[in-house]
């Protein structure tokens, strides 16, 4: 009989034996005991696939069926592939299975039917949240069912637009002797469910809780197995909910959706620029409006910045949606490029919002916004900042200057601060051009007043 097994509730990572720390992922006491698989039965010989023209392989990834829902299409590469196997990841309560609900409302037919498959709540429960959310439509068929087989043999002979799988934790594959929500019976789950996408052309959305905690097999797992991984996150106490692909072996991972979690579900972001900026206080100290790029399209996004006398020997430097390594260096460049001390200040950054933005044109924003509280003075509210900033204290030119300073225009704004480099007549709002990072300096008002607030 073979030996139990250990195996990383976060990775998968296997061991013969409990370890505190996983070596895979690093997590701590994320271990648990399972018994080994036992074989049963003869070894079934798969046919598998013939091999094809490479001319012809290609094929397949044109047919795609659109959601309807502009931002899921658009993070997809252009709506799901047939026989594709898409993972959605997020943590409990994020509005996952909402999302999936508007997504096989959207593409239940009468030709072809949406499955919504739950291990997770009754037909009832579903039921329910599908007429308050106003989709509940004849063509969407739902499937309360743990027992990955019994949904294989239901799906037998038909072709669904969608099946959706709620939650890949919840099912278990008939004839592994692990408990639901394993990292084996997640494995195996997912590779049935592959199976049924791949010889049936069907899409098959995985839903995957993503945990804190290693108790249940975290969606890292099936990473490498699924063809997309979209990843849908929000932060406690924002409506906003970011839609991204981690993974998209059939588009870019650059796409990115916004969504507010409302009474009615879930609404897509239009206009995401100006949602951002609701709530800004115009000549605050300490903000500052930025245009990042995020996917494909131009973001206005407010900065914040807070620098305080610290307590601490060693202050604090807290960057919320901006990479801390950034900051650290961002705050060195400005002690030593435009002379204002931050070593015994706290600092705090924030990009307001709940985004996380990896972009270097934020630089130029989050290093104005930092001098902007240091000094008490705010910047004028009519102004959008950005630029990249180099390490001997230059601000260097971002990609994309035009469409940046024509997003700003168009949310009213009516003045651009960038690299002299690219200050000028192409731009569709009057520049003003910095050189270096202490110019930022000339941008902020005197103490105490913003005239243009
Ligand atoms: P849910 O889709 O169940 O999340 P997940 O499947 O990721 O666990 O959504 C959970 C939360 O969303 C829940 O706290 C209630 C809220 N919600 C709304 O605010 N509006 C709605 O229309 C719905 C259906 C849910
Ligand atoms: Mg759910």
């Amino acid at each position: 009989m073979p030996a139990d097994l250990f195996f990383c509730g976060e990775c998968g990572y296997e061991s013969h034996k409990w370890l505190g720390r996983c070596p895979g992922c690093e997590a701590w006491n994320s271990f648990v005991a399972q018994p080994a698989p036992r074989r049963k039965g003869p070894v079934v010989v798969p046919r598998g696939a013939a091999p094809v023209p490479i001319t012809d392989a290609a094929a397949a990834l044109e047919e795609r069926v659109l959601t309807g829902i502009e931002g899921v299409d658009r993070v997809l590469g252009g709506g799901l592939v047939r026989g594709s196997l898409i993972l959605l990841a997020g943590e409990p309560g994020v509005g996952k299975s909402t999302l999936l609900l508007q997504v096989a409302a959207a593409l239940a037919g009468s030709q072809a039917p949406a499955v919504y498959v739950s291990g997770e709540e009754s037909a009832q429960q579903v039921a329910l949240r599908a007429r308050r959310l106003g989709v509940a439509a004849p063509h969407l068929l739902l499937l309360p069912e743990t027992s990955t087989e019994a949904v294989l043999g239901h799906l037998e002979g038909t072709a669904p637009s969608v099946v959706v799988v709620d939650s890949v934790q919840t099912m278990v594959a008939e004839g592994v002797e692990a408990v639901a929500g394993s990292p084996t019976q997640v494995r195996q789950v997912a590779a049935r469910f592959q199976q049924l996408a791949k010889t049936r052309g069907v899409p098959v959305v995985l839903v995957g809780h993503v945990t804190k905690d290693g108790m249940i097999a975290g969606p890292k797992l099936l990473e490498h197995l699924v063809d997309v991984v979209l990843s849908f996150e929000g932060e406690p106490g924002h409506d906003v909910r970011l839609l991204r692909a981690g993974k998209n072996r059939f588009g870019t991972v650059a796409e990115l959706a916004l969504f507010a979690m409302t009474d009615d579900g879930l609404e897509q972001v239009r206009n995401p620029s100006a949602w951002l900026l609701e709530d800004r206080q115009v000549g605050a100290p300490g903000s500052v409006v930025a245009v990042a790029i995020e996917g494909t399209a131009p973001l206005l996004v407010e900065v914040q910045a807070l620098v305080s006398p610290s307590p601490l020997g060693t202050p604090r430097r807290v960057a919320d949606g901006f990479d801390n390594a950034r900051l650290a260096l961002l705050l060195a460049v400005l002690e030593r490029r435009a002379g204002v001390r931050f070593g015994d200040r706290d600092v705090f950054v924030n990009i307001v919002g709940g985004l996380t933005l990896r972009e270097p044109a934020l630089d130029l924003a989050v290093a104005a916004a930092l001098l902007s509280s240091a000094t008490d003075r705010p910047l004028a509210g009519d102004l959008v900042v950005f630029g990249e900033i180099g390490l001997l204290g230059e601000v260097r030119a971002v990609s994309r200057t035009a469409e940046r300073a024509r997003e700003a225009a168009a949310l009213g704004f009516s003045r651009v601060a960038t690299a002299a480099r690219d200050g000028g007549a192409a731009l569709a709002l009057p520049a003003l051009p910095l050189a270096r990072v202490d110019d930022v300096l000339s941008l902020l008002e005197p103490e105490g007043g913003d005239p243009t607030a």
